[in-house]
């Protein structure tokens, strides 16, 4: 009925006979929420030390069935990473796999030969400890693998976990804030399985990548979650590897808005919807009905992802996500705070210089990613603007590493809240461009010439097949270098 309001024809009428049958949840399992990693403090320098290992192993999502998965510190996903605004840390990766791979810190402001991207490789039983200072406000960022052709693969095993950092900001506003019980990770995947494995063909759109036939939360099918508070704010990430995503509720409850990819908004905004392509995050705050039971939901795509992926899709492009089951009584919370604080955006009036990036045919600007060109040569501590056409016939979105930027446009207009606070990861459907404010800053270390930052398609198929490029950021004067070859860590 929804998709007839919204699209009319005789194509949504077919979509929404189908979502009946497809993607309906039974909501019979509790949903799992990742355990926060334990951490210490180095004694000598106050670094915050957390401990990674990607491992293979298995898990029943269906009694009885083990699926062949990765996982780190266990079978499937990762623990959260949590750590303060000013704080150093250092996170010791290592390899337990048969194959090299990467972790990078998704949202995170660090120097380049820090992220974990494709040149920082570690070997098969081998380690290596990124380190850094948190210099970022609050935030709702993520983990994963980059090895070069090979993300998708190591993704959709399930390598990934979140990584949230807390400032005064965040600790003085009242908003729910109880890990694991009125503050909720919620990390979505969408999976098809073949008997026991999990079954990673291209099936349906190829060119898309892999789209699954179901989803999960944190790595619970059919999930339900218990809650006893008045409020909760959802930690909403998209870790699937092609799929675009629509959440709101099947009761058409409107939510709160209060962050996004890089941080929290200046005022919350109330929404209906919010759609989240791959890489991409949401806070928002759900007030509950005691008693209920509300259903967070993906409903087909119709606001500016201009339909694609329902129609490609065979219709299978509405799921039950997640089910709220509130108890009869509900523990008083606040309401939201109608201001939030500074959002620290770039200022479009600092900008020094544009660049333009095509995403289409052959990658971008009409070249595909290759590991020994640096594709742009940035200034540190200067502001540039970005326009982001997509030139193709597909959904693509796009993601820089290193920064937050601001989007100031989207096809000319003013972008919708969504769109207006701190962002790493953008969805650019065909025929949009984008243009975006983007401040490189950080002190010395993040001058590198020879160790280059990624900007890519976060539909991961696209990224391993060279939807990606690479920036080095460097001091005045200095020249970009060729990437020295990967090296495999310690
Ligand atoms: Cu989430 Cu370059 O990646
Ligand atoms: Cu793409």
């Amino acid at each position: 009925v929804i998709a007839l309001a919204v699209g009319g024809g005789v194509l949504w009428l077919w979509n929404d006979a189908k979502v009946s049958t497809v993607g309906t949840a039974d909501f019979r399992n509790e949903l799992a929420v990742p355990s926060l990693a334990p951490s210490h403090v180095d004694k000598k320098d106050g670094t915050r030390v957390f401990d990674l290992r990607m491992q293979q192993g298995g898990k029943e999502f269906t009694p009885g069935r083990t699926t062949p998965t990765w996982g780190f510190n266990g079978d499937y996903l990762g623990p959260t990473l949590r750590a303060r605004r000013g704080e150093k840390v250092a996170v010791r990766v290592r390899n337990g796999l048969d194959e090299a791979s990467t972790v990078h810190w998704h949202g995170m402001h660090l120097p380049a030969r820090m992220d974990g991207g494709p040149h920082q490789m570690i070997g098969p039983g081998r380690e290596r400890t990124p380190r850094w200072s948190v210099d970022q406000p609050a935030a709702t960022l993520w983990y994963h693998p980059h090895p070069h052709g090979k993300t998708e693969r190591h993704v959709q095993r399930g390598l990934a976990g979140m990584f949230l950092v807390d400032d005064d900001r965040s600790e003085r506003l009242a908003l729910p804030k109880t890990y694991g019980v009125d503050d909720l990770p919620v990390i979505v995947q969408d999976v098809r399985f073949d008997g026991a494995a999990f079954d990673h063909g291209h099936k349906m759109m190829r060119s898309a990548g892999f789209l699954g036939d179901r989803t999960m939360v944190n790595g619970t099918l059919d999930p339900y979650q218990v809650v006893r508070d008045e409020r909760v704010r959802l930690r909403l990430l998209n870790a699937s590897t092609a799929r675009t995503y629509a959440f709101g509720f099947s009761n058409g409850r409107r939510f709160a808005l209060v962050g996004t990819d890089g941080g929290l908004l200046e005022r919350p905004a109330a929404m209906e919807r919010i759609q989240l392509s791959p890489g991409e995050r949401a806070e928002v705050v759900v007030r509950m009905v005691p008693g209920e039971r509300a259903v967070l939901r993906s409903h087909p795509q119709d606001n500016y992802g201009s339909g694609w992926q329902t129609r490609f899709n065979g219709g299978d492009d509405s799921f039950d996500v997640l089910q709220f089951r509130a108890a009869k009584r509900l523990r008083p919370s606040p309401a939201v705070p109608a201001a939030l604080g500074e959002p620290e955006l770039p200022e479009a009036g600092a900008a020094v210089r544009s660049r333009h990036f095509e995403l289409g045919e052959g990658g971008i600007n009409g070249r595909a990613m290759a590991m020994d060109r640096v594709d742009e040569t940035v200034t540190r501590g200067t502001t540039e603007t970005w326009t982001v056409r997509n030139n193709h016939g597909m959904p693509h979105n796009f993601h820089v590493h290193d920064v937050q930027f601001r989007v100031v446009e989207v096809d000319g207009r003013t972008p919708p809240p969504e769109l207006r606070g701190r962002k790493d990861t953008v969805f650019v459907p065909s025929g949009t461009t984008l243009k975006m404010v983007l401040r490189f800053d950080g002190g010395p270390e993040f001058a590198d010439p020879g160790v280059p930052f990624m900007y890519h398609c976060h539909l991961l198929y696209h990224e391993d097949g060279g939807m990606m490029g690479q920036f080095v950021v460097v001091d005045k004067g200095q020249r970009a270098r060729t990437p020295a070859g990967t090296d495999s860590g310690d």
